[in-house]
């Protein structure tokens, strides 16, 4: 049985409905801080599967072994962590408490339960302030705020623990940026208040919901001075998770692997493909740069390609269109 942290978040329900679509047995744990219920009778909706799920903590350690004490676990893909940059330079303890200390709990009880093969939602935030392009997984790291330092400091905490016993099969997936949504329209991003990222805002500003769209400098050295990001649909970034289970579950070592589209598309593309592909104006406005910003950053895709098989599939406009979906339907 697979294990899914955070499994009715964004990324892990898109996970778990590829692998329930594969007859894979797997269990959801989440304690909804950052997620509904109703996206577990969605996911239901569309695989026609109903997935045990466990209302569940990682802080809460005792809660974690009964799960283990109850399943058969042999692999586990850990997303659940917090994930807002400016909250987490505010709250740092906070992140460093629940995505760490959470994380910690979880090795342990893994370790406990002889369960050997994690699949860790790393982040290409990593990479730090690296200038040259593309970054591959050799890219020099380092951290510009502590959200970014838990995910660097969980990826060493994972290379010592395969250091101490090399029975472990451990995969990091280091995301770019993920946008998109499945095409039913059933899941998908739609955070409360106000987005951090360019696509939940764009879509907030497509609704009615924010008046415009701050766009953060365009004066950077880019095709048209706006930042370059390697946005990835959410699905392509699920089936990465399908291919490193496949990987992992015979063989051991830890395996590091990029997981975007190799392509960079700057803000202003973004807006345009997002008009072309909805047929909408989205309302914008130039406005100073936002500081630790930098201008370009997309992945080489090569290990992932060569090692996994993966290679993604959709384009910036599918990205947009499939985004837009979810909130039209949720209008
Ligand atoms: N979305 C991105 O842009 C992005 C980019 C790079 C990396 N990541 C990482 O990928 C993972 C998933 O991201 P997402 O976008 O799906 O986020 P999300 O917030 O939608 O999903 C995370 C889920 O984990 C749950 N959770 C958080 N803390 C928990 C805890 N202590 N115990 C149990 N459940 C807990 C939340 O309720 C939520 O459902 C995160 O670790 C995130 O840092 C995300």
């Amino acid at each position: 049985m697979i294990l899914i942290t955070g499994g009715l978040g964004y990324i892990g329900s898109h996970t778990v409905v590829k692998l329930l679509e594969q007859n894979k047995e797997i269990i959801i744990l989440d304690n909804l801080y950052n997620s509904k219920i109703e996206v577990l009778d969605n996911i239901v909706k569309i695989t026609n599967k109903k997935p045990k799920f466990y209302q569940t903590d990682l802080l809460d350690i005792n809660g974690l072994e009964e799960i283990f004490q109850q399943n058969h676990i042999d692999c586990v893909i850990h997303f659940a962590g917090l994930k807002a940059v400016g909250e987490s330079v505010a709250e740092p303890l906070k992140y460093f408490n629940n995505n760490i200390t959470g994380t910690i709990n979880l090795l342990i009880t893994m370790q406990k339960y002889n369960c050997k093969k994690i699949i860790f939602s790393s982040s290409a935030t990593v990479y730090g302030t690296a200038e040259t392009m593309p970054l591959d997984e050799n890219s020099p790291l380092g951290v510009t705020n502590p959200y970014g330092r838990t995910k660097l400091v969980i990826e060493e905490m994972l290379n010592d623990l395969y250091e101490s016993d090399n029975e472990f099969g451990i995969v990091l997936l280091r995301y770019f940026n993920p946008i998109g949504a499945h095409k039913s329209g059933l899941i998908g991003e739609n955070p409360n208040g106000i987005p951090n990222n360019l696509m939940p805002y764009i879509c907030k500003v497509a609704k009615g919901e924010l008046p415009q769209l701050n766009v953060f400098g365009n004066d950077y050295d880019t095709v048209d001075g706006t930042g370059v990001r390697d946005y990835i649909h959410v699905e392509d970034l699920a089936e990465g998770h399908v291919l490193s289970y496949n990987k992992i579950k015979s063989t051991k070592g830890i395996y590091t692997y990029n997981l975007g589209t190799g392509n960079g598309y700057s803000v202003l593309q973004v807006i345009n493909a997002f008009e072309r592909a909805n047929n909408l104006k989205i309302n914008y406005k130039i406005v100073d740069r936002r500081p630790g910003d930098v201008a370009t950053v997309y992945a080489d895709t090569n290990k992932a390609e060569d090692e996994l098989g993966f290679k993604a599939i959709y384009g910036i406009e599918d990205m947009c269109r499939d985004s837009w979906n979810v909130h039209k339907i949720d209008s």
